[in-house]
């Protein structure tokens, strides 16, 4: 059986101030109404053979991933939590999932779904994944390459060789990846893998054991709630305070010799920032693009989400506006990428 295992968490810093800690990325909703992690789920769901589904994400947003889940409830699946005090990053997700995992259902393929990107093609997606959870019986440590459009560096990327991958390096800086992409062979890593838990829980062994055994620890001591169809594991903080913050990228697939690659063509977006999120609203005639009670005068190429106000533009050109009930971001849509800096300086102002 396949078991998605969707990860969500992370404040989504570049979507500020519509996604923060306190309503990170994968639940902004998009213009039909559905959020990020709707979406995931949906997807997760409508694989073949899918009947259960796992989520790791923080406590304090069980109750609104819940009700997100039921608001499309798409039939019948159970559903196991597992429910981190604080984030720990995706190493420390990825490695509560296969250690549950492998004393559940240790014959089980698991898919990670990270909750932040959109997938257009659902049959190819699902045509993608049966070739990864192949590999992945074959005890390949599997992510999903995405054809790169751009020198990147907020992505992985993978240098295949056949199905084999020869080299992951995560984010790297502006000069290596354009060199990628002059070289060719490169993909972007889409941030999905497949596995069973024994090949990743090897991997983790090999190259990140400190993350595998804090977590194996904090297991030992977590609290489980069992109901009907939903099982709920609250990690224990005590013990997780301990475990290195650490992204699954550099902590295992960087380091790993057992990673296989399925280049796919499935409609996948990253919605890494307000440029890549306001390109999903259509434009008018102008190049505007708005989701909001917003009145234009003059105003060219610029994208405005407004949520309570009515907002008035006049005279300006290429701006991102987004206003929220208790903050407002005005900036050029050629900085988008700087909004992550914003939010460390908003940060540190407390
Ligand atoms: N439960 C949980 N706990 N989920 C987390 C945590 C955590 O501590 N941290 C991040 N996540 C979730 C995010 O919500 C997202 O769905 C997913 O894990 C990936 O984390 P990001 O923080 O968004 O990673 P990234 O975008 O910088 O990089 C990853 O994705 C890229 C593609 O979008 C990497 O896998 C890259 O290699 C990849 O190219
Ligand atoms: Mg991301």
């Amino acid at each position: 059986t396949l078991i998605p295992v969707i990860i969500s968490g992370g404040a989504g810093t570049r979507l500020w101030p519509v996604s923060r800690e306190s309503h990170p990325k994968p639940f902004i909703k998009l213009a039909d109404g559905q959020s990020l992690l709707q979406k995931t789920f949906l997807r997760a769901a409508a694989l073949p053979g899918v009947e259960e589904v796992y989520t790791v994400t923080n406590r304090d947003f069980f109750f609104k991933t819940e009700d997100d889940y039921a608001a499309v409830n798409p039939g019948k699946l159970s559903t196991t939590y597992l429910l981190e005090p604080f984030g720990r990053n995706t190493a420390a997700a990825v490695a509560a999932a296969a250690l549950h995992a492998e004393s559940q259902q240790p014959d089980a393929v698991l898919l990670v779904m990270p909750a932040d990107h959109l997938i257009h093609d659902q049959a190819a997606f699902a045509t993608a994944v049966q070739q990864a959870a192949e590999l992945a019986r074959d005890g390949w440590l599997v992510t999903f390459g995405i054809e790169p459009e751009a020198p990147d560096t907020g992505f992985g990327y993978i240098e295949a060789d056949g199905h084999k991958v020869k080299r992951f390096v995560e984010k790297p800086d502006l000069d290596t990846a354009r060199g990628f992409l002059q070289q060719g062979g490169y993909y972007w890593n889409s941030g999905m893998f497949c596995f069973t838990p024994a090949t990743i829980l090897r991997e983790m062994q090999r190259h990140c054991a400190e993350i595998v055994e804090g977590v194996q620890d904090c297991l030992g001591r977590s609290r489980r709630v069992q109901g009907e169809g939903i099982m709920q594991v609250e990690l224990d903080a005590r013990s997780f305070a301990h475990v290195h913050d650490q992204s699954i990228d550099y902590a295992v697939a960087e380091k790993s010799d057992q990673v296989a690659i399925v280049p796919c063509n499935i409609g996948w977006t990253d919605i890494g920032s307000w440029t890549a999120l306001s390109n999903l609203l259509t434009s008018d005639a102008n190049g505007n693009r708005i989701d909001g009670d917003v009145v234009l005068h003059d105003v060219k190429d610029c994208a405005i989400h407004g949520e309570q106000r009515l907002i008035g533009a006049a005279g300006v050109q290429g701006l991102i506006i987004v206003d929220t009930p208790d903050a407002l971001l005005v900036v050029s849509k050629d900085n988008t990428q700087d909004v992550r800096q914003l939010y460390a300086a908003l940060k540190a102002r407390g």
